[in-house]
């Protein structure tokens, strides 16, 4: 069978990145330009700025990604872009940069849905990994708990009823000081400090979350005592976090018996949260490579090859979807 070739491009935050994948699974090149030195000035993404820093790269971005693989433009045999969630003005750009290259090349277009793009990181860290299975998506704009029941069918089955886990993360360790982006920061700290102090945690009957509670209670904690422990602090958070997804991977588990649990999103990159998902009992865990956790291109080529092995071809009047959500397809 002939090797099909996907070109990913995303720009929905603040990482400019373009990819080639061979096979839906294999990484031919991965280049990801971080915007992140520029908005840690501001401690958070400045989505103007954000828009403006994709249009001066994604061209350049694009052509070190074909570069590095060794191919030309013309081997592609699909483009696949990200249209939605994240920030209009950035998601415009490399949608627009890919929709120009899908017509001027007469190559697919693939609009592919970021949270999709997530959840195919996992398949290029693992060769074997087949649908169906559990997805936890936990990223900094959002959480979920998915049934993947195949490539392109997904069904969710909770999410978040107020903050993204990516983005109490990073209010915490704004209030702390710590610095942009939060998550890393936490995770740093907290390997030096005890999970010593009691942090809430919200109960639904269903599969949702609420993270909003715990990132109030760190907060007020640290205002009414400025000399508390950080790390400590840190180490209880992630606890009480982990302990969070865990109740309700658990329940999810119950619900559809299915018991290989894949995880996906920059929180996925903790090394905590790692940790204690592997010492799930009865489960099989997946986990995507450190490199893959965060925004990346390879990740949206990934879902894109599925996406268009199926037929799911965009036209070029798609257009970018700021709240875009998981659906079934
Ligand atoms: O998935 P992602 O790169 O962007 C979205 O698609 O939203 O996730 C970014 C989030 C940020 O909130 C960041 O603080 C968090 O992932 N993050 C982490 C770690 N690395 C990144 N959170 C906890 N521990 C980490 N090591």
């Amino acid at each position: 069978m002939k090797d099909i070739y996907t070109l990913g491009i995303e720009s929905s935050c603040d990482e400019t990145a373009a990819s080639v994948i061979k096979n839906g699974r294999a990484i031919l090149s991965n280049v990801v330009n971080t915007q992140i030195d520029i908005h840690k000035l501001y401690g958070g993404v400045v989505p103007e700025i954000a828009s403006r820093n994709h249009i001066q790269n994604i061209s350049e971005v694009a052509k070190m990604a074909i570069r590095n693989a060794n191919i030309q433009f013309e081997d592609i045999d699909a483009i696949a872009c990200t249209y939605g969630p994240g920030l209009v003005g950035a998601l415009l750009v490399g949608l627009s940069y890919g929709k120009a290259l899908s017509f001027a090349l007469n190559k697919p277009l693939v609009g592919v849905n970021h949270i999709e793009g997530h959840i195919a990181a996992n398949y290029i860290t693992h060769q074997d990994l087949q649908p169906p299975f559990i997805c936890v998506m936990m990223s900094g704009g959002n959480t979920q708990i998915i049934h993947v029941k195949d490539y392109t069918d997904f069904e969710v089955l909770g999410r978040t009823r107020d903050d993204a886990v990516g983005e109490a993360f990073d209010k915490v360790a704004r209030i702390m000081g710590l610095g942009y982006p939060g998550g890393p920061k936490i995770d740093e700290l907290g390997k030096s400090g005890e999970a010593v102090i009691e942090l809430p945690k919200t109960h639904f009957e269903n599969l949702d979350f609420s993270f909003s509670g715990i990132k109030t209670a760190v907060i007020n904690l640290h205002h009414k005592n400025p000399d508390i422990d950080k790390a400590n602090l840190c180490k209880s958070f992630e606890k009480t976090i982990a302990e969070i997804l865990i109740e309700n991977v658990k329940k999810a588990i119950e619900v559809t018996q299915i018991n290989s649990i894949v995880l996906a999103g920059g929180v996925s990159a903790n090394s905590y949260i790692r940790d204690e998902f592997l010492k799930l009992k009865n489960a099989k865990v997946y986990m995507p490579d450190l490199k893959l956790c965060t925004d990346n291109a390879a990740m949206i080529a990934s879902a894109g090859y599925y996406n268009y092995i199926s037929g799911k071809i965009s036209d070029l009047t798609l257009n970018a979807e700021p709240d875009l959500k998981l659906s079934r397809k």
